[in-house]
């Protein structure tokens, strides 16, 4: 077993995290086929997948759909599958409408939340709401579906931690106390529906409807209206959905480029997972800087080098110069990366495993096997 595999095997749900652009989907995508290798059903929910990658999974449509990947894509990359995968492309908004559909009271109310422009821009827009979403639908397939496994990528933000945060500032926003403050002359006591003309008296709507024009403030009114009552519903769903993420069938797998800032970033979000209780499974180094000259040995010298390149070594010798140098850059740059990661290492006690820059993207199953076998 590999490291981050074993740490994972026992696991139902595994959630990959980390800076933009380090890999996330491509791991995520490649536990998931793993464990499907190995006969587990499994789903892969990703987030703003390449094209290719997303391809290679059958994925055609957004929208929160799951759909299986056909045996004869497994046959295409020379692979068998004992188990089953399934993927998704998770789709916030449409994430966001469900939830709305859940704790409206009546259609009526549902219709008028859903057609109300501020919603509609908040539900697409809202800072961290992408995130918490993400952790929304994760909840509703842990409690509803009874795959063996379910991994689950995590949005492309330049703040990693944003999910966490996102709930509390979500039903900030929805329990907003001054913005009932601000709107009270309005929502007048016993009276549904905000009045516009009693709006319009007070100085303060006065003043806000000249910044943001009566139609925004009118918006916002029934936003708030419209949402009264299913604000403790909200709550109660996101403190179950904190919960679940702090159990121990669920792994967290911080993924990091050998960059600094992105070291940096999974120093920090390991601190924070570890102080909210959220287990950290393991790490992925990836698009790690291979070592190309192992262990302690000089590095060869143009006079080594000329003899293995025969014919080629021996007329130019400004050829076996310039590879010397290249080798030497290159043994550095790995050096360099392995003293950052191994900072993080120490730092983070659970398991790792490095995987290397590959020569090209991992946009096919073939290639999301090869690197499963790094993990
Ligand atoms: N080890 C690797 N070697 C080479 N390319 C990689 C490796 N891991 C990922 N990639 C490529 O890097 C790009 C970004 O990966 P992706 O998983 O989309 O990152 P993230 O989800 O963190 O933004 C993709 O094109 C992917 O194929
Ligand atoms: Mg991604």
């Amino acid at each position: 077993m590999t490291p981050v595999r074993d740490t994972t095997a026992g696991r139902r749900i595994v959630v990959c995290v980390g800076s933009g652009g380090v890999g996330k989907t491509t791991v995520a995508a490649a536990i998931a086929l793993d464990r499907a290798l190995a006969g587990g059903r499994v789903l892969v929910c990703t987030i703003d997948p390449a094209r290719r990658l997303a391809n290679a999974l059958g994925l055609t449509s957004l929208g929160n759909v799951e759909s299986r990947v056909p045996d004869h894509k497994f046959a295409e990359a020379g692979l068998r599958a004992k188990g089953e995968l399934h993927a998704m492309m998770l789709d916030g908004k449409r994430t966001w409408d469900d939830l709305v559909a859940r704790h409206a009271p009546d259609p009526a109310r549902r219709e008028r939340i859903l057609k109300n422009r501020l919603y509609q821009q908040m539900s697409s827009a809202l800072a961290g709401s992408q995130e918490y979403m993400a952790m929304e639908k994760l909840y509703e397939l842990a409690t509803d579906r009874d795959y063996d496994l379910i991994v689950l990528d995590t949005p492309p933000t330049a703040h990693a931690l944003d999910f966490l945060d996102a709930p509390d500032r979500i039903l900030d926003f929805l329990g907003n106390d001054a913005a009932r403050v601000l709107l009270a002359p309005a929502i007048g006591a016993g009276k549904l529906g905000l009045r516009l003309a009693q709006l319009g008296g007070g100085y303060v709507a006065k003043t806000l409807a000249r910044f943001t024009g009566q139609a925004a403030l009118s918006d916002l009114g029934d936003f708030l209206q419209g949402f009264q009552g299913m604000y403790e519903g909200f709550k109660d769903r996101a403190g179950a959905v904190r919960a679940l993420l702090s159990r121990p069938e669920v792994g967290f797998v911080l993924v990091t480029s050998p960059s600094p800032i992105s070291i940096d970033e999974a120093m920090a979000f390991h601190e924070r997972l570890h102080a909210e209780s959220m287990p950290v499974a393991g790490l992925v180094a990836n698009r790690v800087t291979p070592d190309l000259w192992p262990g302690a040995a000089p590095l060869p010298s143009p006079e080594d080098l000329a003899s293995p390149l025969g014919e080629r070594g021996g007329n130019d010798r400004g050829f076996a110069r310039r590879l010397a140098e290249t080798l030497a850059e290159h043994q550095m740059l790995a050096a360099a990366e392995r003293r950052a990661l191994e900072r993080l290492f120490e730092a983070v006690s659970a398991p790792y495993a490095v995987v290397p820059r590959l020569e090209s993207d991992v946009h096919d199953l073939r290639g999301l096997a090869r690197l499963a076998e790094r993990l």
